[in-house]
């Protein structure tokens, strides 16, 4: 049960052990190629990693989901696997991994692994098989048609890039599918030599003690076998992603789906302790599907992403957060994220000072936090000059505005050239203001984003009502948030001013102000009514 924890950093963690680690733990996602380069190639590596172990430490960080960092043409960023069972020589050796795993695991560190199961890339060994000819024994496992009469492609599927979702293959005078790039052909997973050969890869991981999976594109896994055209998206206009002309009816979150994420859950099942979660885009009702049910568990955690995507404004996110709440079923746990590798970050969405408050709403809602990494610094998206651009959904769409390279430079570590994060030349520009935004300079400033990141996780780590605790929506409006999470006879009050003027709160009763997000006022006595700053959230223990 609940003990107090001391209050430095890196302690042993005191809240309610009986939660699993991956409910009670803070996931720190790192984007491994901007992270820390250790070979002075400009690109993070693995042993990168490592080096700034401690900080995560010192952060509060409790598990590291890493992008992908197999053997890979890095079309899609290493999205496109050409070898499940390795890693990229950009970031190191398998005995890196292994090193990672073992330096981690000692300081009380998980890792997860983003793991491609939808699609390989097209230079994965068992495409290059498949493709060779019809009668190939690894032709039935990625998802090859005939054309139609006029030889057009075998349904009118649109990729998640743009363009068909199928490409032809002169050689063999057929199409083959792909939900993303023709660079990334999807597999058929009603194949059961693909559910066995990616299972086994699966394995291969777990065995070397990886924690667990991010299971990417999952609701992409299984497309209709009867080819069925979409139906066409009345709402389409061309200034959303090319994939929304049409309705993904028979693409995307098929009902097979779900005995894929069971064969995979399995397998995550037979060894101790290890989750298995996945990236899903979906409204609530069908979000919770994917938890499947108490008999049958399929995702620990589906990813909650919307959060990372909406606009920030109370009206928007406090409405979100009620349905997503009641959304989840008793067993089920919810987990939020406010910037991912697939948005823009929270400081370019929302400013400093509101990505403040949502670095305070991330922490203290009941769930499990994932943090963006540069999101505890307040790190800026960079602009990356169109020779630079790696994302290729920007190369091909460059007028949407929806490049995801900004979101992906380098880590501000200091003030030094390259950032403190290369000795060589960063692969990607670092942000205009790194040397006067970056972790060597918050470290040492009380009321830095930095600071305001350890003191959220500090204070979540001894607060067993804000992690197990329940949660109840106490008021909310167009301009504020305010809601009350509680256990045993504790109670806390959390509220959010997303408006730059002051926001009014009325509290029954007296209470202490244990954290404001501009790190002064703690300790304050507040009476009946109080009167929050312009974009400020408070932290009160009722
Ligand atoms: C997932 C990843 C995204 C990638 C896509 C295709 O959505 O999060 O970054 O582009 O899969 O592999």
């Amino acid at each position: 049960m609940a003990t107090e924890r001391e209050t430095s950093a890196g302690e042993t963690s005191t809240i309610d052990q009986a939660l699993p680690w991956w409910q009670r733990g803070v996931i720190y996602q790192i984007w491994v190629r901007s992270f820390y380069d250790t070979d002075g190639n400009g690109q993070g590596d693995l042993p990168g990693v490592i080096a700034k172990l401690d900080y995560l430490r010192w952060l509060g960080a409790d598990v590291i989901w890493l992008s992908p960092v197999f053997p890979s043409p890095m079309i899609e960023s290493g999205y496109d696997i050409s070898d499940y069972t390795g890693v990229h020589e950009l970031f190191g050796t398998l005995d890196d991994m292994d090193n990672l795993l073992a330096e981690a695991h000692a300081r009380g560190l998980k890792i997860i692994l983003d793991f491609v199961p939808s699609h390989t890339s097209d230079s994965h060994p068992w495409f290059i098989e498949s493709r060779s000819s019809r009668d190939n024994p690894k032709r039935g496992w990625y998802l090859w048609a005939d054309p139609r009469e006029d030889g057009s492609p075998p349904t009118n599927w649109v990729g998640c890039f743009g363009g068909s979702a199928w490409t032809y293959d002169k050689e063999t005078g057929q199409y083959y599918e792909h939900a993303f790039l023709p660079q990334q052909p999807d597999l058929n997973w009603r194949n059961p030599e693909v559910r066995d050969a990616v299972l086994a890869a699966m394995r291969f991981w777990l065995d070397r003690g990886v924690d667990g999976f991010r299971m990417d594109a999952i609701w992409h896994i299984i497309k209709d076998d009867q080819l069925r055209d979409n139906p066409p998206n009345p709402d389409y206009t061309p200034d959303l992603p090319p994939d929304n002309l049409l309705i993904a009816t028979f693409t995307r979150d098929q009902p097979e789906v779900m005995d894929v994420i069971a064969t995979m859950r399995d397998t995550v099942d037979a060894y101790d302790d290890r989750i298995l979660s996945g990236e899903l885009y979906l409204d609530l009702e069908r979000m919770r599907a994917y938890y499947g049910t108490s008999e049958r568990p399929l995702l620990h955690m589906p990813f909650n992403l919307q959060l990372s995507v909406v606009e920030w404004s109370a009206d928007i996110v406090g409405p979100y957060v009620d349905a997503y709440m009641a959304m989840i079923p008793e067993w089920g746990w919810p987990n939020w994220a406010i910037s991912t590798h697939d948005s823009r970050r929270i400081a370019d969405r929302a400013g400093q000072s509101q990505a403040r408050v949502a670095a305070m709403l991330l922490l203290t809602l009941r769930g499990t936090p994932t943090i963006y990494y540069g999101d505890e610094i307040g790190m800026p998206g960079a602009e990356v000059p169109r020779d630079q651009i790696t994302d290729p959904r920007e190369l091909l769409y460059p007028y949407l505005g929806l490049g995801r390279d900004p979101a992906r430079t380098p880590m501000q570590w200091d003030d030094q050239p390259g950032g403190g994060f290369s000795q060589g030349e960063p692969w990607l520009p670092l942000a205009d203001d790194y040397q006067a935004h970056n972790v060597a300079q918050q470290s040492d400033d009380p009321c830095s984003t930095l600071t305001l990141y350890r003191r959220l996780i500090e204070l979540r780590r001894s607060t067993p009502a804000l992690v197990a605790g329940g949660y109840r929506t106490v008021h909310s409006d167009e301009r504020a948030l305010v809601f009350e999470r509680f256990h045993g006879g504790e109670r806390f009050f959390v509220a959010l001013n997303f408006a730059a003027e002051p926001y009014t709160l009325s509290v029954d009763g007296a209470a202490s102000i244990v954290l404001s997000t501009h790190l002064d006022r703690n300790g304050d006595r507040v009476e009946g009514s109080y009167e929050l700053r312009g974009g400020e959230g408070l932290i009160l223990r009722l």
